[in-house]
């Protein structure tokens, strides 16, 4: 099949790779140049386990391209996955003018029935939107249909989950249509659901909301937990055990971060509240973890006496492990309420040190966990990196001014830490933090 992709970011890109390695003709479009120039050297850029490879292998075999060109990547494909970023706008909604453009062009460019399918994360009303802009700007009566295909890859998986998903969603209200793009999945040998427009738009939603508030339900959890003496982590394994709740997505800590939850969740409840609807819940599910930085960092305060004049080391930085994406990470806002309150700022972290120097400049890089302990009143663990797990704490503790241990991950055994001489605070670790304060 022939195919173009408008936007060669994250999902963009991953799509095109792996289609083209399933034998299709791709062609990734992107309005930056110099992205185009490094996918059509075989260099791709973002990081992803596995994407180099598939991207040179199928640059050589003919089978992907990439160019700045959309308006002939239209003319020349059949279907056209539209996949350019949609930016949170101030007010949390999500900004559709790239989304628009493309929507544009492809009306202009129009020469024979195609098949438009989104996969950006739009609201819903967007698949109707984009048939509108396309009907306005056609030149010639050519037939298309618009299909929602949403996508659920996780950054550091996004091949593996492009190539192995958990279910394919393809919204759309024409039969051909769908048959077209189910083709298109079948070698993948996944499930399909075929359903109409809006239920796909609303399945993309749901779900990542749905796991946005299992996490803060379990930090809602975790709160309680620490004021009544439990301890979240046996909370959540025991809840996780009845298969209706499942053992995922219930890790409390300092919530979520990254480029999807906090804008998708944001988004949803703006969608809510334009169709008549309640969006208390999804502004829950925001408030509970917008919070969980500054409580962390108050725990941190009221174990020193205050943070001013306080040396605090931070391990990791990234919205979590094996990315060095620092959108929307809990570390920048755990960083800034340290520095408002006067403490000075030592961190670490194995790949999203130079995007964080971009925004931080001022606080103290290592080159690793014992660099950031050197003279540290407290240290905390930030994003569970697994260079993190088996650290030598002893080391560490010799080289910090005070033994404090903040574990925003619950990465560490609290047991053994305070058998090593640590004050450890663990989130939602009511027992451990107890035992710990001589309670
Ligand atoms: C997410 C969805 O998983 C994916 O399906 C969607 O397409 C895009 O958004 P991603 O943003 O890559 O993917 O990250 P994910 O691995 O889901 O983690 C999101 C955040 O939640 C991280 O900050 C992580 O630390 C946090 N998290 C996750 C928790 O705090 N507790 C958990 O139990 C799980």
């Amino acid at each position: 099949m022939k195919i173009a992709v408008a936007g060669a970011g994250y999902v963009g890109l991953v799509t095109g790779v792996v289609f083209a390695d399933l034998g299709n003709e791709v062609i990734c479009v992107d309005i930056d140049p110099a992205k185009v120039d490094a996918i059509n050297k075989g260099r791709a850029p973002i990081y992803e386990p596995g994407l180099d490879e598939m991207l040179q292998r199928n640059l050589e075999e003919g089978r992907l391209r990439a160019t700045t060109d959309l308006a002939a990547a239209v003319r020349e494909s059949e279907v056209i996955f539209i996949t350019v970023g949609t930016p949170p706008t101030e007010n949390g909604e999500p900004d559709l003018k790239y989304v628009d453009e493309v929507a544009r062009v492809i009306g202009e460019s129009l020469n024979g029935y195609k098949i438009i399918v989104n996969k950006s994360t739009v609201p819903v009303g967007t698949g109707d939107r984009v048939r509108r802009i396309i009907e306005q700007y056609r030149r010639e009566p050519h037939e298309f249909d618009v299909v929602s295909n949403p996508e659920f890859l996780r950054e550091g998986s996004a091949v593996h989950d492009t190539l192995y998903p958990e279910r394919i969603v393809i919204g759309t209200d024409n039969p051909r249509a769908a048959m077209k793009i189910v083709e298109l999945y079948a070698p993948l040998e996944r499930p399909m659901l075929i359903t109409n427009l809006p239920t796909a738009e609303v399945i993309k939603y749901a779900s990542n909301t749905f796991l946005a508030l299992k996490i803060s339900y379990i930090n809602a959890i975790a709160d309680l937990c620490e004021r009544v003496g439990a301890d979240v982590v046996q909370v959540a394994k025991a809840m996780g055990y009845d298969s209706r709740i499942g053992p995922h997505f219930l890790q409390a800590g300092l919530g979520f971060g990254g480029s999807c939850f906090p804008k998708d969740v944001k988004a949803f409840a703006h969608s809510v509240e334009r169709y008549g609807l309640d969006p208390t819940l999804y502004q829950t599910i925001l408030a509970i973890n917008d919070a969980r930085p500054r409580q962390f960092v108050q725990r941190i305060s009221e174990r020193l006496g205050g943070l001013q004049g306080k040396t605090i080391g931070l391990l990791g930085l990234a919205f979590k492990p094996n990315t060095d994406d620092i959108r929307e990470a809990r570390s920048i806002e755990i960083i800034r309420y340290l520095l408002q309150e006067g403490a000075a700022v030592r961190a670490y972290d194995p790949v999203a040190m130079p995007n964080m120097q971009a925004l931080y400049p001022h606080i103290t890089y290592c080159r690793n966990a014992y660099e950031v302990a050197e003279g540290a009143d407290a240290l905390a663990l930030v994003t569970e990196w697994n260079e993190f797990k088996q650290l030598n704490f002893e080391r560490i503790k010799s080289l910090m001014r005070q033994p404090n241990l903040f574990d925003g991950r619950n990465l560490y055994d609290p047991q053994r830490m305070r058998k090593l001489g640590f004050y450890y605070y663990g989130v939602g670790r009511g027992e451990a933090n107890q035992h710990e304060n001589g309670l």
